[in-house]
């Protein structure tokens, strides 16, 4: 079954991962972004959906991408935006997670969106308010929205992803959007291959019920889709512990052009943002086999679609 069955019905209140979404509500999210993304292409790409509503986004961590995708989305829709961010709030004098929130509440927000660095940051806010909460990524935990757009991005290649072969390549174990690219991919029935360093591995890599290689030329030679990750210095402690260098994990793992002629059929994709001449070559990103920035484009398509149906849209 790759189509949305006949008297499905969207139930979600939030967006807090696809760990709670069902096979049919991804497919619909997904065919619902399709009639966003033919909007995105007119020449005044506006619908009035979101007319009466007010959302907040609450970045608590840094993002180009995610929030300008979601803050881009809201507007197309009509919706009135307010944005916070850490560095220039009231956070900076102490002020607690629930405090923001609940203030920010009681100024009659429909929707937050919400990135922080805690895993588990989205679920505890739908304690807080009754806002529709949309999580854009927790920590190493979740970022829905990115594995949403990955999945339309890849539908556009491929429209049944069933039995259809993604490698995944790179620094799994910080990787918020392996996790809910595995959720999702799995409840599409896409064939699921991880690569990368043992040591970038999450420990529990047997129990997430895909495969694993350590062989990149193998895995490309079998791939229809490569993801390439981001190598996450940041959530590294001890970073040169988990590989000797850059230079080395670029040798073994990253993408080459020598790969794109070798390997014909794959195509390339990847969250950003990318360090170039780390998981794969300049030459590579701008290639005509890379579709990162049909992701970004895709991205703003499908944050308009979830946005729509948590906000009590029914189908367009
Ligand atoms: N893909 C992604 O989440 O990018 P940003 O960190 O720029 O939002």
């Amino acid at each position: 079954m790759s189509e949305v069955p006949d008297g499905y019905q969207f139930n979600q209140k939030h967006l807090l991962g696809l760990t709670d979404y069902s096979k049919e509500d991804i497919l619909f999210v997904l065919d619902q972004a399709k009639y966003f993304r033919e909007i995105l292409d007119r020449t005044v790409p506006k619908v009035p959906t979101l007319r009466d509503k007010t959302i907040v986004n609450l970045f608590y961590e840094n993002s180009t991408r995610t929030r300008l995708s979601f803050e881009l989305a809201q507007k197309r829709m009509g919706a009135d935006v307010v944005n916070f961010s850490t560095g220039s709030s009231s956070t900076k004098k102490g002020e607690s997670l629930k405090d923001t929130i609940r203030n920010i509440s009681s100024m009659k927000i429909d929707m937050v969106v919400v990135r922080h660095e805690s895993p588990g940051v989205p679920h505890f806010l739908t304690q807080c308010v009754d806002a529709a909460i949309l999580n854009a990524g927790d920590g190493a935990h979740e970022h829905p929205t990115q594995a949403l757009l990955d999945m339309f991005t890849m539908q556009t290649l491929h429209p049944d992803l069933t039995g259809k072969k993604v490698a995944i390549i790179g620094d799994i174990s910080h990787s918020r959007v392996v996790r809910s690219n595995i959720i999702g991919l799995k409840k599409l029935e896409a064939k699921v291959v991880l690569c990368g360093p043992k040591t970038l591995m999450p420990v529990y890599v047997e129990d997430m019920g895909v495969e694993v290689s350590y062989d990149l030329n193998e895995t490309l030679a079998w791939c229809d889709i490569a993801m390439a990750l981001r190598i996450q210095l940041e959530r590294q402690e001890g970073a040169t512990e988990l590989f000797p260098s850059l230079r080395e994990y670029h040798e073994r793992f990253g993408i080459k052009y020598h790969h794109l002629e070798k390997y014909p059929d794959f195509k390339i994709m990847h969250p950003g943002p990318i360090n170039r001449g780390v998981e794969m070559e300049s030459e590579v990103a701008d290639s005509d086999r890379a579709v990162i920035l049909d992701q970004v484009t895709n991205g703003v398509a499908v944050r308009m679609a979830i946005l729509y149906l948590l906000s009590g849209g029914t189908r367009v």
